[in-house]
C-alpha cells in the first residue's frame, strides 16, 4: 500500500518507489509537514518538531507553552488563530469575521485518482495512483476542509487540492481558496522561476530566496505570459544534473498566486492557488469549491530528472488519451507568410508547393472570416470571407484533403471586435463594468465566459465548424488579457466569482468541444505562449510556443519551457529570414533544427524561397518524418544551458537513437575547446556515428563526451547523430 496511516506515529506516508511524503498530525487536531524527499523506507520520527516557548507565541493550549501554530511546520495555515504566516485561505462570514477553526477530524484512502468537477486534471487508473482524503472542521461555523493527496504509483509526483465544503446554515464568502500549502523544515533553497514577456517567454530566473515573501502571480485572467504558474524550491549546489529539487505547477490557466515565505525560524513556506485579488467565492450552505490542482514533483537528479518526470507524466497522464501515442503532423502554418492577405488562388497554390515538399497539415491562420482585412474587427464573426474564399473553408478545406494533406483553421473564440456583427448583436456579451469605458487591446474585446449563453454560442459555432467534417485541427488562439471584469448577470457578492467562472466557461467548452471532437487537434495558442499551462494542455495536446520564431531567441525560450514540457507539445515553426520580430539572419539549417526540437511545422511562404532552399525544406521534412519516433516520443535532455554567447546543448535519445544538437549562438574569439558530454546515452550500448562510421561506448559519449569543432559562424549547428547498435 503506497499511502499508510502509522497509528503510534499519527502520522500518514506517502511511499512509492522514490519518493516519500509524510503528514503528521499533532495533538489529534493539527496536520504538519515531517517530510517530502527520497524514499524512506520506514519513519519513526527522528526529526522531531522544534518545541520551545518563544517571544510573542501563541498557544492553543494555554497550559502548553512550547506549542504554537506559529512555529510548526503546517500542511495548510490557519486562520486569526495564532498562524501569522501567510494564509493560503480566509473565510468571510455575514458577520464579516474571518477567524476559523480547523482541527483534524478523520482520512479515507482510496484506490486511483478522481477527477475534479469542471476542471481539469492529471488522469490516472486504479493501477496508478492512491488518494488519500484528509478532513478537517471548524464545528463552530460547520465548514469542513478537504485536503486531496494523490501518489502517483511510478513517479515522485503527488498532486494536491481542497475542497472547500459549507456544511453550516448560511452563505459564507471564500475570500481566498488556496490548493496547496506546506512548509519545509529548511531555509537553505534557491526560488526558481520561469518568467517573460509576449515573445520572450521562460527565461530562468533562479535566485537565493531571502527573509519574507518571494511570489509570482498573475491576475491577468490567464496564467500568461510573464510568468509560469510554476515554481521551485532547490538546493544550492543542485544543477541540470544533479541535487534536489521541489517544484509545484499549477493546473489552472487563470489568475495564480504561487509564493514562498521564508520566516522567522527557519521555515520555508510555499502555497499555491488561484489569485486572491479579484476573487470571492460564495459558499451557500451544502456546497462545494473545489481548488484547481498543483502538482509536486520532487527530483534527486537535478533538472534533467526534474523534467523527466514532468515530461513523461504529462505526455502519460495529463493530455487527452487519443493524443498520448499519436504522431504529430509537420504543418505549415499560414500566417507569417500572408497575414491578412489571403486569396483561395493563393492559398491553394501554397497548398500544393506544401504537399509536394512532404508538408502534413495545411493550417489557415488569422483573416479568413467576416471582414478581417486587419486585426481591427471580425473577431465573433466565425463564418467565411467568400471574397477571399468563394468556395469556402469547405472548399479549400476539400482541396487541401485533395492534395494528400490535413486541413486546420485558426479561432480566436474568447473574443469579439467591436466592429463585428456579434458585437451589435450582443454588447452585453463582452465583459464590462457599468458606466465604465470598454478597454481595448488589440482593438478587441472579451467575451464574458463565464455566462452559459455566451458558452453554448461558441460550443455551437465551433461545433457547426466541426461538424462539416473538414476540419482536423484548430488553433485557439487568446491575445488579450482581461479587463472590466465584470458583467450586468450575476448579482452583486458574485460579481468576484467573475474571473475563475470565466476560467470555468473556458473549461466547458473545451470539454465539450474535444469530447465531442476527439480526434481534431486543437493547438493552444495565446500570442504564442501566453497561456501555456497544465489547465490548457489537459484539453489541447500541443501550444504554440511563442510569437517569436527566431531560432537564436527559441534556443532560450524552448529550453526554459522544457524544465516542465516535452518537445512534443512545443509548437516550433522554420519562419524566413530575415525573422519578422527581431529582424536577425539565421541560417536554414539551424532554424530547421531549432523546428525540429519542437513540434515541427514551418510558417513561411514556400514561393519566397530558392530552389535550393526549397530542397533543403523537403530534406528537413523527410529526416523528422524518418526520426519523428526520436523527437516526438524519445527521450529529451538538456545538456548546456545557453551561455553568454548564447551557445546551448541537448539530446534526444531512444532504444534506436541518439541526437543531440549543439547550438553555436554566436561566434567567439578565443574559443575554447569544448568537449560534450551526452550524460544519458545507455552506457551499456554501443554507438555508431552515421556521419563518420565510428562506434563509441555510450559510457564514452557519456563521459570523454565529443569535441564540439571550431565554426567561425554565428547561429551554426553542430548535430551529433548516433544509430544505438
Ligand atoms: C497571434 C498568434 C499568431 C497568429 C496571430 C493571428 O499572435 O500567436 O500565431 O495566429 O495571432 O492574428
Amino acid at each position: 500500500m503506497p499511502i499508510q496511516f502509522d497509528p503510534i506515529q499519527q502520522c500518514f506516508h506517502l511511499r512509492n518507489q522514490t519518493m516519500s511524503y509524510i503528514i503528521g498530525i499533532e495533538k489529534e487536531a493539527y496536520l504538519t509537514h515531517r517530510y517530502w524527499g527520497e524514499k524512506l523506507p520506514t519513519y519513526h520520527g527522528s526529526n522531531a518538531l522544534q518545541m520551545v516557548d518563544r517571544g510573542f507565541a501563541t498557544n492553543p493550549f494555554p497550559e502548553e507553552r512550547t506549542f504554537s501554530l506559529n512555529a510548526l511546520p503546517l500542511e495548510t495555515s490557519t486562520q486569526g488563530n495564532g498562524d501569522h504566516r501567510v494564509a493560503n485561505y480566509q473565510i468571510r462570514n455575514s458577520k464579516n469575521h474571518t477567524v476559523t477553526n480547523f482541527l483534524y477530524d478523520s482520512y479515507q484512502i482510496k484506490k486511483g485518482k478522481e477527477a475534479i468537477p469542471g476542471l481539469p486534471s492529471l488522469r490516472a487508473t486504479t493501477d496508478d495512483a492512491e488518494t488519500l482524503e484528509i478532513v478537517l472542521k471548524d464545528t463552530i461555523q460547520q465548514l469542513e476542509m478537504r485536503l486531496i493527496y494523490t501518489l502517483f504509483e511510478n513517479y515522485p509526483m503527488i498532486t494536491r487540492r481542497v475542497v472547500y465544503t459549507n456544511n453550516g446554515s448560511q452563505t459564507v464568502a471564500l475570500e481566498n481558496a488556496g490548493s496547496m500549502l506546506l512548509d519545509l523544515s529548511d531555509c537553505e533553497f534557491d526560488f526558481l522561476t520561469l518568467d517573460g514577456s509576449h515573445t520572450n517567454e521562460a527565461n530562468l530566473n533562479r535566485q537565493k530566496i531571502r527573509p519574507g515573501i518571494q511570489k509570482i502571480e498573475s491576475t491577468r485572467g490567464t496564467s500568461s505570459p510573464q510568468h509560469q504558474p510554476f515554481l521551485a524550491l532547490v538546493e544550492p549546489t543542485t544543477s541540470e544534473f544533479q541535487g534536489s529539487v521541489y517544484a509545484f505547477h499549477f493546473v489552472y490557466s487563470g489568475n495564480f498566486i504561487a509564493q514562498v515565505e521564508l520566516e522567522q525560524y527557519g521555515t520555508t513556506r510555499v502555497q499555491m492557488g488561484i489569485h486572491p485579488d479579484h476573487f470571492e467565492w460564495q459558499l451557500a450552505p451544502n456546497t462545494h469549491f473545489y481548488t484547481p490542482e498543483v502538482v509536486l514533483n520532487y527530483s534527486n537528479a537535478g533538472f534533467n530528472g526534474l523534467s523527466q518526470t514532468f515530461h513523461q507524466v504529462y505526455q502519460q497522464h495529463l493530455i487527452a488519451p487519443t493524443w498520448q501515442k499519436e504522431a504529430r503532423p509537420i504543418l505549415l502554418n499560414t500566417w507569417e507568410g500572408n497575414y491578412f492577405d489571403l486569396s483561395e488562388e493563393k492559398l491553394i497554390a501554397q497548398a500544393k508547393k506544401a504537399a509536394s515538399l512532404g508538408i502534413e497539415l495545411f493550417v489557415l491562420d488569422d483573416g479568413w472570416f467576416g471582414k478581417r482585412n486587419h486585426d481591427d474587427s471580425s473577431l465573433g464573426d466565425w463564418f467565411v470571407n467568400q471574397e477571399k474564399l468563394p468556395h469556402g473553408i469547405e472548399g479549400l478545406a476539400k482541396e487541401v484533403h485533395r492534395l494528400g494533406m490535413k486541413f486546420g483553421l485558426w479561432f480566436e473564440p474568447e473574443m469579439v471586435s467591436k466592429q463585428s456583427d456579434l458585437f451589435k448583436a450582443h454588447p452585453d456579451w463582452a465583459l464590462q463594468v457599468p458606466n465604465y469605458p470598454l478597454t481595448e487591446g488589440r482593438r478587441q474585446l472579451v467575451l464574458d465566459l463565464s455566462q452559459p449563453a455566451v458558452q453554448d454560442y461558441l460550443i455551437a459555432v465551433l461545433g457547426d465548424h466541426l461538424a462539416t467534417g473538414q476540419i482536423d485541427y484548430i488553433k485557439w488562439d487568446m491575445n488579450r488579457h482581461l479587463t472590466e471584469v465584470g458583467n450586468l448577470f450575476f448579482n452583486t457578492p458574485q460579481q468576484k466569482e467573475i474571473s475563475h467562472r470565466y476560467v470555468l466557461g473556458l473549461y466547458r467548452i473545451l470539454e465539450t468541444l474535444t469530447t465531442q471532437y476527439p480526434h481534431c487537434l486543437f493547438e493552444n495558442c495565446s500570442s504564442g505562449g501566453g497561456r501555456f499551462d497544465p489547465g490548457m494542455m489537459y484539453y489541447m495536446p500541443q501550444t504554440w510556443t511563442s510569437d517569436n520564431s527566431d531560432a537564436l531567441c527559441r534556443s532560450v525560450i524552448q529550453y526554459g519551457y522544457s524544465y516542465l514540457y516535452p518537445p512534443i507539445m512545443m509548437g516550433a515553426h522554420v519562419s524566413s529570414a530575415p525573422n519578422h520580430q527581431v529582424g536577425r539572419l539565421t541560417p536554414l539549417e539551424t532554424r530547421g533544427w531549432m523546428a525540429m526540437s519542437g513540434n515541427f511545422g514551418y510558417e513561411l511562404d514556400f514561393e519566397t524561397l530558392s530552389p535550393e532552399e526549397l530542397a533543403e525544406v523537403q530534406q528537413q521534412i523527410a529526416f523528422y518524418q524518418k526520426h519523428r519516433q526520436l523527437f516526438q516520443f524519445g527521450q529529451f535532455y538538456r545538456l548546456q544551458a545557453p551561455d553568454a554567447y548564447f551557445a546551448s546543448a541537448w539530446l534526444f535519445t531512444n532504444e534506436e537513437e541518439a541526437i543531440a544538437i549543439y547550438f553555436n549562438g554566436l561566434s567567439r574569439p578565443a574559443m575554447p575547446t569544448k568537449y560534450l558530454k551526452m550524460r544519458y546515452l545507455d552506457p551499456a550500448a554501443t554507438y555508431l556515428d552515421l556521419a563518420t562510421n565510428e562506434a563509441f561506448s555510450g559510457a564514452e559519449l557519456n563521459q570523454a563526451g565529443v569535441l564540439i569543432p571550431r565554426v567561425k559562424r554565428d547561429f551554426h549547428t553542430q548535430v551529433f547523430h548516433w544509430k544505438k547498435q
